[in-house]
């Protein structure tokens, strides 16, 4: 029996359009769909839109549209930048869809029976950006969000807590026993030393806001952002909704975020889904966050790169390889479409394009016809396997590289070309074999190519095509 793989990605909220931070989580999550897919292990890839946010609702505001028009508008936008990015999603999740309002009232309502809410009341600061409460310790010297340049509001409400305090030794005894949980390795020590400083009871609900899932105790309430957000990874797998295919896919295996929303994926998501008797997700991994030419990527700074601008001139594969060939996933990088374009022709044009477009040119003129060949992972190194199990996106990318490196040494050191015929086939037939087992290879990362490539070296005879990747 195959295995199954849940992934997911962070729901973005729709104030904003979606840059190269975002694709960057996107695509990660791409990846590891596709290559379960490919084990065949039974697959499914969660992404979507956070709606309930008051930030949202600011946005709409100013813009004089009406708040679920508007997210409705946004939403749709950033379904089609996946789609136009060839997002191997399974579904899209909208957290204002009906099937979600459901799940999270089920949750709610366990959470609640469990005595792990109370009324209380909250005195503090609160940033819209982050949509989350934040303490002095939060802020800088001026007393300014870091992440938002922005003062906090201070707000004094009647809310809703729930008992975070309860769950920290079970949290920590969790970390402690499952050290793949959170990963890179120096996030979950991060982790582990803010749960073990503060582990505080957080606010669930806000008072007289007017946009947001109302509040099932009290109809002065809405419920806070981040608590329904995250039950978003439930609904996406039938939670409350398909009890058949929720059995299957939960637990999640991997659940990719930046590292800027650790906190409520290491500590708040935990702890809810122990409130609410629910297995914990197998792995959360945090990634590093880009800037732009050495800048933080900020809406205010304008600097924002749009996905789909760069695919005007770079094929998403050229994007895709660059993102992960870049930094290793975890740690911080830079994007420069100058480095991009540096990349693209040393690496693709001049690496993989060439190697492929001088094989297939000397298969045409021996006239190699080739037995169909399946492309599947069974044929890869056990190092491929280990690379993209532990996220090593960047091991994987460069194994292969090598690999066209070598082939390509390999046709130019012996001169290949000046063999005649008879003698050229069997070394070339020995050339393709490995080549196919680059593109195996290199399915879950650059699909489009692969599929091209599977077309030219899969079967049959071989014909020399226009490059894959022009100079530029
Ligand atoms: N809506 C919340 C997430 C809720 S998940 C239950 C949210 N949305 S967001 O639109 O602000 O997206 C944040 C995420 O976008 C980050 O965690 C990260 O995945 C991605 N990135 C945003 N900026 C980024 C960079 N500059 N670099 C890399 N990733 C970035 O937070």
């Amino acid at each position: 029996m195959n295995k199954r793989f849940y992934v997911t990605t962070p729901i973005y909220y729709v104030n904003d359009a979606p840059h190269i931070g975002h694709t960057y989580s996107t695509v990660a999550a791409d990846i590891l769909a596709r290559y379960h897919r490919l084990l065949g292990d039974e697959t499914f890839f969660l992404i979507g839109t956070d709606e309930n946010a008051k930030k949202n609702e600011e946005t709409a505001l100013n813009l004089n549209e009406e708040t679920h028009a508007y997210v409705t508008r946004m939403s749709q936008t950033w379904r089609e930048t996946w789609d136009k990015l060839g997002i191997s999603y399974d579904r899209f999740i909208r957290t204002t869809e009906k099937d979600h309002l459901e799940a999270v009232a089920k949750f709610f309502e366990a959470v609640h029976n469990k005595g792990d809410i109370y009324e209380g009341e909250y005195h503090g600061l609160y940033c819209v950006g982050c949509e989350d409460f934040k303490n002095e310790r939060d802020l800088t010297e001026e007393g300014l969000c870091p992440l938002h340049n922005r003062k906090p509001e201070e707000v004094t409400e009647k809310n809703y807590f729930f008992r975070l305090s309860k769950y920290k030794e079970p949290l920590l005894k969790y970390y402690e026993e499952n050290p793949g949980f959170i990963q890179p390795e120096f996030r979950r020590q991060e982790i582990i030393k803010l749960v073990t400083d503060y582990c505080e009871d957080f606010s669930i609900s806000r008072q007289n806001q007017t946009w947001g899932i109302p509040f099932p105790l009290d109809s002065t309430q809405r419920i806070y952002v981040w608590f329904d957000a995250l039950i978003n990874y439930l609904t996406g797998v039938g939670y409350g909704s398909d009890d058949g295919k929720f059995g299957k896919f939960w637990p999640a295996n991997v659940q990719i975020v930046g590292k800027d929303i650790m906190k409520f994926h290491c500590i708040y998501w935990p702890a809810m889904l122990l409130s609410a008797g629910l297995t914990l997700p197998k792995q959360i991994f945090a990634h590093g966050f880009f800037t732009v030419n050495g800048e933080k990527i900020g809406k205010s700074l304008g600097n924002a790169v749009d996905p789909l601008k760069l695919k005007e001139d770079y094929p998403i594969d050229a994007i895709r390889y660059y993102l992960f060939s870049e930094l290793n996933f975890g740690s911080d990088g830079d994007f420069s479409e100058d480095r991009l374009k540096e990349m693209y022709n040393a690496k693709l044009a001049n690496g993989l394009g060439n190697l492929c477009g001088r094989i297939a040119k000397l298969a045409e003129r021996c006239e190699i016809n080739l037995d169909p060949f399946k492309f599947g992972l069974d044929s890869v190194p056990q190092t491929y396997h280990d690379s993209l199990t532990q996220l090593k996106f960047q091991d994987a990318l460069e194994q292969i590289w090598q690999k066209i490196g070598s082939l390509d040494k390999k046709i130019s050191d012996g001169k290949i070309w000046e063999l005649p015929d008879s003698e050229l086939k069997p070394i070339l037939t020995g050339l393709i074999s490995e080549l196919q087992v680059i593109i195996t290879e290199l399915q879950p990362f650059l699909p489009e190519t692969a599929d091209k490539l599977i077309e030219q070296f899969g079967g049959g005879k071989v014909k020399a095509l226009p490059p894959l990747f022009p100079r530029k």
